[in-house]
Formats: C-alpha cells, structure tokens, sequence
C-alpha cells in the first residue's frame, strides 16, 4: 500500500505545476488563524505531517517559529519544497516517509495535518496514525486537522477520503484530545470549485 501510495504523489508532484493543485493555497490563513490559539514561542516546534509544498513551513519560519518539520510520503514534494524555500529551509528537517509506518522518535508542541489523515480509509492505518500522533505529541501539546468536511468532495487527488466532522474527528482520536475550536473553510481550487473543509484543533490533555 505505502508503495502505490508513494507513487501516486510522486507522479502528482513530478508531472503537475504546483498552482494546479486541487488544495494548493498562496497562504495558510485558516491553519495560521488556529496557530494563534496554540499559544506558540519561538522555541516550539511544529511537524506539519503531509506538508507537501505547503507554505506552512514558511509562514511559520516568518513568524519566529525555529523547530520546523514537514514530514512527507512523496520525496518530491519535499525536494520541490526545499527549493522553494532556498536558504531557510535549511533549517526544516524534511523526513520523507508513509505517516501510518513511521514511528516519532521526539515529540512536538504542534502536530498539523491538511487533508491527510482524511486519506486513511482502513481503519488500522488510522489507528497507526492515532498511535503516532500520541507518540509524537506532547501532553499538552495541540494538534490541528483540517480534513473534507461532510458536505466535502468524496475523492481527493483521485483518491477517496472519510469526511469529518470535527466531533467525528475528535472520537476517533479519542478521549486523549479535547476539541478546543474548530473552523469550516471553503475553498477555491485554481480550477474555481469549491471544497469544503473543516479544521480542528485539539488538545492532547492525556
Ligand atoms: C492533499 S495534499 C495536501 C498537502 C498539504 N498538506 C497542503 O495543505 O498543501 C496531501 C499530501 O499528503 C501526502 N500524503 C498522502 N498520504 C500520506 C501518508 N500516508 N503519509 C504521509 N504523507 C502522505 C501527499 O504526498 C500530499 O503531499
């Protein structure tokens, strides 16, 4: 599985420009609105799991965030994203692997993830995934996910996905998370439709 997924983003990275991409954003603006709550300082540290070629790692270098990680299953997006950040990214571990077959072997302040986990439609994988976010989170820590929403599309990149709520999202996590606030998002891809989202952000309280 992790293999034909590996291969599905690398082809997408590889053959499609970056501004064609059904989920590309210029700008984080919802995830940076939640990053507010989160009560960061220069010395967090934030993985952005699937970060592809986000500008999440960007935006959090300007802000003063130092201890950046974006963690990928495509090899490509994290080499495109390197480049893109130049010199900065110097200073972002990038880790290309599978998130349901890697294992933390740290733990952050903020875990982020937009519109991965909604990929994992075999329920052992999300419990991989859930294990891996408790391993890799902090008590105390927050993590925020934005997947399709109910009324979201039911594919992704061609792919299908599980749609959230956040109140769905949350008992999968399970009682370690607390549901702090959660925002919806419509989003425009290039090609002018509309997705919706919702972003969560919780706290890991246990
Ligand atoms: C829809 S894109 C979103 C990218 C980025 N989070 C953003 O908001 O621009 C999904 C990303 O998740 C990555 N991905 C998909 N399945 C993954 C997995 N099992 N482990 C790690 N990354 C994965 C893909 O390579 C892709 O970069």
């Amino acid at each position: 599985m992790t293999g034909d997924r590996k291969t599905h983003w690398d082809c997408v990275y590889r053959e499609k420009p970056e501004a064609s991409l059904t989920w590309h954003q210029d700008r984080p603006a919802v995830s940076l609105a939640l990053i507010d709550n989160a009560g960061l300082t220069p010395s967090s540290s934030v993985i952005d799991v699937g970060g592809g070629t986000s500008r999440l790692a960007a935006s959090l270098l300007a802000i003063g965030i130092r201890d950046v990680t974006v963690l990928d299953i495509s090899g490509v997006a994290l080499d495109h994203a390197r480049d893109q950040l130049g010199d900065a990214g110097k200073s972002v571990k990038w880790i290309a692997t599978d998130i349901t077959a890697w294992s933390p072997d740290r733990q952050y302040d903020l875990w982020h993830d937009r519109a991965v986990f909604h990929f994992l439609i075999d329920p052992d994988e999300r419990r991989a995934y859930v294990a891996n976010l408790k391993k890799g989170l902090r008590i105390g820590g927050h993590a925020i996910i934005a997947t399709f929403a109910p009324d979201g599309p039911e594919k992704c990149s061609g792919l299908p996905v599980v749609r959230y709520s956040p109140a769905e999202l949350g008992a999968v996590l399970g009682a370690d998370f607390e549901l702090i606030t959660h925002r919806n998002e419509m989003h425009q891809t290039p090609m002018g439709r509309t997705q919706s989202f919702q972003f969560s952000l919780f706290r890991r309280i246990a």
